[in-house]
């Protein structure tokens, strides 16, 4: 193993000193395929969102990269009308189809209390309140510059969580009540 490893490292030196020295030549390909700097940044994702239970709940949303600013647009229907809390759970588990608990709690990895999307110190996953509509019709639009499509805080894999109340902002997890709708960001 370390002597293959080896033997790589010397192979790469030497096609990248090719390259250096004819940096139009066939070679310079060598180095894109083996820098994992090269993986392109997420910048679009998908969150179809299914009922929990028999709660009717369901919508799909549109995730978008723009610099630091996560663009969320969709819709959600089938809700009671009001503020319905709107989350970023830790895991992409929909395996709990009755309710929701296989998501686990809010995405936190830096280990915050619950907070509003405003706040300085919040769980990367807390995205507040989704608002229906008389006809329990939610159409979301938000632009939120904690969550990421990359790196520590991105939330591809993760589940979008929809639940039966408000967001009251409260600790530990703002008393939203019961899951009514899940989805996994893909
Ligand atoms: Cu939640
Ligand atoms: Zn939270």
């Amino acid at each position: 193993m370390i002597r293959s490893l080896s033997l790589f490292t010397a192979v790469t030196t030497m096609a990248l000193l090719v390259g250096c020295e004819n940096r139009t030549g066939p070679m310079q390909s060598m180095d894109t395929g083996t820098s994992s700097e090269d993986t392109a940044d997420v910048t679009t994702a998908v969150c179809k969102l299914e009922p929990i239970g028999e709660s009717g709940v369901e919508g799909s949303l549109e995730f978008k990269q723009d610099g630091e600013t996560v663009i969320i647009t969709g819709t959600v229907t089938g809700l009671e009308p009001g503020k319905h809390g709107f989350h970023v759970h830790q895991s992409g588990d929909l395996s709990d189809k009755q309710a929701g608990k296989s998501t686990g709690g809010h995405f936190n990895p830096d280990n915050n209390p619950h907070g509003k999307p405003s706040d300085e110190e919040r769980h990367v996953g807390d995205l507040g309140n989704i608002q229906a509509n008389d006809q329990g019709v939610a159409e979301v639009n938000i632009e939120d510059t904690v969550i990421s499509l990359n790196g520590p805080k991105s939330i591809v894999g993760r589940a979008i969580v929809i639940h039966a109340g408000e967001d009251q902002f409260t600790q530990p997890t703002g008393d939203a009540g019961a899951r009514v709708a899940f989805g996994v960001i893909e």
